[in-house]
């Protein structure tokens, strides 16, 4: 049976890629930072509707470099693995502090990189493995106010470019998707009125859903799949593409 790890499966677009891969007969690994419960009530949910899969929780802070033996003293076997954590840090450039660029750096680009080169092997193992990152737009276009954010989301396609070259004659396929705006917890900050002005320049005129995302993160990991790597697909509704 097929296992992955999904990093970020307590956030609102790892629950809903969790969802659709034990739905596609996937076992995994549902890795959470603070948010053990609804780990926890996925595990309880999917146990009963696919009891002959696996799912194993994995509480990791995802900005520490001991992160890496953590998880790889409790993953045995893997097939795929989707990094789906990550937060932003809104403000103008001046103001963010080296800190915050260091843990913004590490969450997104560091420990993702040395997690995919630990389990290199694993995934190579059946020759059809699997990377795929939940990367941005801004990682491709770039915003003000995000400017951070935006450069390791652009670090993230830079990598799945680079490392796709890397490993495609061991089978093994690297990807991201950059989703637009997404109706998640992540953009809960927005009021009425700026969500409204940000669905005007959406030319879909809404924000996507979780499920619009990880229905690609499915395709993705579907063996005829193979032969695409060192991609990005835009979800975004049109917007800034
Ligand atoms: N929503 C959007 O519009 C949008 C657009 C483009 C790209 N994205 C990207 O999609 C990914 C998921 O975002 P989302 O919208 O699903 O956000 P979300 O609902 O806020 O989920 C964020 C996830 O990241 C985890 N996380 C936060 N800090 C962490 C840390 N220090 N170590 C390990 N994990 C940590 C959270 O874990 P806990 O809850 O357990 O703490 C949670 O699982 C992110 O990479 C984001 O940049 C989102």
């Amino acid at each position: 049976m097929k296992s992955a790890l999904v990093t970020g499966s307590s956030g609102d677009i790892g629950r809903s890629v969790c969802r659709k891969l034990a739905a596609d007969g996937w076992s995994l690994y549902l890795h959470y930072h603070s948010n053990k419960k609804v780990v926890d009530d996925l595990i309880y949910e999917f146990t009963i509707l696919y009891p002959e899969q696996d799912f194993f929780p994995l509480q990791v802070n995802l900005e520490e470099d001991y992160a890496i033996e953590r998880l790889k003293k409790q993953i045995f076997s893997l097939n795929a693995v989707i990094f789906a954590h990550g937060t932003t840090e809104y403000g103008l450039l001046k103001d963010l502090t080296s800190e915050k660029m260091d843990t913004l750096w590490k969450m997104h680009v560091k420990i993702p990189i040395l997690i995919t080169q630990a389990f290199q092997n694993k995934l190579h193992r059946d020759r059809n493995g699997r990377v795929v990152f939940i990367s941005s737009v801004y990682g491709e276009m770039g915003s003000g106010n995000e400017v951070f954010y935006s450069t390791v989301k652009g670090a993230q396609l830079a990598f799945v470019r680079a490392y796709s070259k890397e490993v495609a004659s061991w089978g093994i396929t690297v990807n991201a998707i950059s989703p637009g705006a997404i109706d998640t917890h992540m953009n809960e900050h927005y009021s009425d009125n700026d969500l409204e002005v940000l669905k005007q320049e959406i030319p879909m005129r809404r924000l996507g859903k979780a499920s619009e995302v990880s229905f690609w993160v499915s395709q993705l990991l579907q063996p005829e799949s193979s032969y695409m790597t060192g991609q990005s697909l835009t979800i975004s509704g049109g917007w800034l593409k």
